[in-house]
């Protein structure tokens, strides 16, 4: 079932979402949720979408991307689930990117994120997990983690010099030609 996304502005995107308990993970009604968690990020072509921004306050996020016409130029990353994420900067050194944001629709930014983080979370069969992620699969999880924390990408931009509307995207700074 594809999810209404909540788009800026809604005040589910702005709270804290609550920890996810482990037996929760294993009921029928919470995977049955996953399951359209993913089916909606794949309908809008996002490549990451967080609980959040389908008007479930808990901390659950999913990240993927396979060939996304949003992304075209974007690394591989297999689907992933993650539950009650804790991050953990790797470097002290942040990097400049762009990115979008389903509840933000048609506009894109640059935003400082950390170059590689330590990821510890609970997967969808409520197994702990610990991982490294670098460079976009890196940012994609900084992004969704905000998401928890009640952020959008906005709050993270050192100033609004770049956000910029998608056809100005692809006609300014898009510098491949790629369709964003
Ligand atoms: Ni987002």
């Amino acid at each position: 079932m594809i999810l209404k996304v909540a788009r800026l502005g809604h005040p589910a995107l702005r709270r804290k979402a609550s920890p996810v308990s482990r037996k929760l993970i294993s009921s029928a009604g919470f995977q049955s949720f996953l399951k359209d968690l993913v089916e909606t990020m794949h309908e809008y072509d996002g490549v990451g979408i967080a609980a959040p921004q389908v008007h479930l306050s808990l901390q659950v996020a999913a990240v993927e991307v396979n060939r996304n016409p949003r992304y075209p130029k974007a690394p591989r990353i297999p689907r992933l689930i993650l539950i009650n994420p804790r991050l953990k900067a790797l470097s002290r050194e942040k990097v400049l990117d762009w990115e979008g944001c389903l509840s933000v629709p048609g506009l894109r930014g640059r935003v400082p994120r950390w170059r590689s983080v330590e990821v510890q979370a609970y997967n969808a069969q409520g197994r702990a997990v610990r991982f490294r992620a670098g460079g976009f699969f890196a940012r994609v999880i900084q992004h969704e983690w905000d998401h928890l924390q009640g952020r959008v990408y906005l709050d993270r931009m050192r100033d609004l010099k770049t956000l910029t509307h998608l056809e100005e995207y692809v006609r300014y700074w898009n510098v491949s030609g790629h369709a964003p």
